[in-house]
């Protein structure tokens, strides 16, 4: 049997701040203005003239013959004495924190491109004068450089071994630390999502998780077997881990730093694995549901962050796991389930499982007498169909808590957009033999899994609902600091949010 420590794990690149790039194998500056008038804002002065020097003309002319763009995201890659200049386009003159973070992230894989087998030190020069863009920089680079690690019996050279960020701002060691922290358990996040289900399954991705929390000061962590499960009476759970031979569990990590007079629940969902159960997934369907664990995975990240970064909130992560297969000893449709507090269920379809497992989590959250909830999942194809692979849905129980959420979500970088939970929708949920069912009409999906949810919050809570099923898991090309595969999707909204509620 796999333990925990045989799921991937990629090596992190070294991190500093520098005045100056020296010693660098790929330079990276930023290319602002026109195509046809560029200029260079990053480079510390000396590295332009010695640049310019080699190079026999100034860099924005020699970037101006060579086409490069100045577009957000465009590289240019020019030889400098044994290594390389990187040219980033950024856009504008005007640059923002997400601007920054894009493009440092495009820069360092285009760096990457160029290691040819060989572990490269970068440095990052984006003219980045506050510690704050120095944060940006770093986080953009970091996740930049994330490649989803190959399993294999040959060793691998990481790409990217060290990245530099070159900045003359005073006081950036503090910033550097947060944007450290923040890619390092993004980085856990997509780790655990791009593990495939024969390794990571709810056993290893618990054990996992308790390792990660191993001396993390104020947290405890609480594991629920499927006897205890039995016991506490998590219906939902137990149903949908019922046809897999990998038996469910159910994490509950508390945060609970001294003085915090603020309780913040996050909920995520972690199926391990979602063949649709009995109403069987079709084979396009099926194969990336290894990702369905990425809500999960992006509570229990976030929860690391908080605590690694003492941010003054009390904050408890539920990660509810369970694997979705058809087998004899299935859930049916048609089922009625008792949920954990009690409330029955009727199963509408097997493949809608993320919303039952999240049900009992919630339900159990209202217990530590939250005053906001957030849940997060890879929920619905609906909502996919809706804002497409790179926005997120967001429902709320007020406009305040959705535009608490969506504050956070700026200052992290990451998009989301406000749905409503129509009327219309919640009707569509009546069951003739349970107290609701899981699902009704095809239209309004993500709505509807919303609505069923919202029935077991704590209802004197701030709640947002927040469906990742776009953006958790990139099919496409790497963009930005976006790589191929899981992308973390949702845990630095999270850590943002903490950080607002925090006293
Ligand atoms: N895990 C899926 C949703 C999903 C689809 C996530 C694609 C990421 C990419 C979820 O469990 C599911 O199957 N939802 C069903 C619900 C329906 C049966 C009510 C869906 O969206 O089709
Ligand atoms: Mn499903
Ligand atoms: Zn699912």
């Amino acid at each position: 049997m796999p333990t925990a420590t045989s799921l991937l794990s990629t090596p992190r690149p070294a991190l500093k701040v520098s005045r100056s790039a020296s010693g660098a194998d790929v330079v990276i500056a930023a290319l602002a203005g026109t195509d046809d008038e560029p200029s260079v804002i990053g480079l510390a002065p000396k590295a332009v003239k010695e640049a310019e020097t080699g190079l026999g003309a100034d860099l924005a002319t020699v970037a101006r013959r060579l086409g490069a763009s100045t577009k957000l995201g465009s590289t240019t890659a020019l030889p400098w004495g044994s290594g390389s200049i990187v040219l980033v386009g950024v856009g504008g003159e005007d640059l923002d924190d997400e601007t920054v973070r894009r493009a440092a992230g495009s820069a360092v894989r285009a760096a990457a491109e160029l290691a040819d087998g060989r572990s490269l030190k970068v440095s990052l020069d984006m003219g980045t004068t506050t510690p704050e863009r120095v944060r940006v920089a770093a986080e953009g680079a970091l996740l930049g450089a994330y490649r989803i690690p190959r399993i294999t019996g040959q060793p691998s050279t990481p790409a990217i071994a060290s990245i530099t960020v070159v900045s003359q701002a005073r006081g950036a060691k503090d910033e550097l630390r947060k944007a450290e922290i923040l890619a390092d358990v993004v980085t856990t996040a997509r780790d655990w999502v791009n593990t495939p289900a024969n390794l990571l399954y709810p056993q290893t991705f618990a054990a996992s998780a308790v390792e990660r929390f191993t001396g993390i000061a104020d947290t405890t962590v609480d594991v629920l077997d499927e006897k205890a499960l039995a016991d506490g009476g998590y219906g939902g759970i137990l149903a949908v881990g019922g046809g897999s031979v990998r038996p469910p569990r159910f994490v509950r990590v508390e945060y609970a730093p001294a003085g915090a007079t603020t309780t913040l629940a996050l909920v995520g969902k972690g199926i391990t694995f979602d063949s649709g159960g009995l109403d069987i997934k079709t084979q396009d369907g099926m194969y990336t549901m290894k990702c369905d664990m990425g809500g999960a995975a992006a509570v229990l990240a976030a929860v690391e962050a908080i605590a690694r970064l003492g941010l003054g909130v009390r904050v408890v992560g539920y990660a509810a796991m369970a694997e979705n297969m058809p087998s004899g000893s299935a859930w049916r449709p048609s089922d009625v389930l008792t949920m954990y507090g009690g409330r029955t269920v009727e199963n509408a379809n097997s493949d809608a499982e993320g919303r039952i497992v999240m049900a009992d989590a919630l339900a159990r959250s209202a217990e530590d007498r939250p005053d906001m909830v957030v849940d997060i999942s890879t929920l619905t194809g609906a909502c996919m169909v809706a804002l497409g692979n790179t926005w997120a849905g967001l429902m709320a129980s007020s406009t305040e808590a959705a535009d608490t959420l969506l504050d956070a979500s700026e200052a992290a970088g990451e998009n989301f957009w406000e749905l409503p939970i129509t009327d219309e929708v919640r009707e569509g949920l009546h069951s003739d033999i349970a107290d609701v069912k899981s699902s009704g009409a095809r239209q309004g999906g993500a709505m509807a899994a919303a609505a069923f949810l919202q029935g077991f919050v704590a209802p004197d809570a701030d709640w947002a609902h927040l469906d990742i099923a776009g953006p958790a898991f990139n099919e496409g090309k790497a963009h930005d600091y976006t790589p191929v595969g899981a992308t973390g999707f949702g845990v630095r909204t999270l850590v943002h949010l903490a950080a607002a509620l925090a006293s």
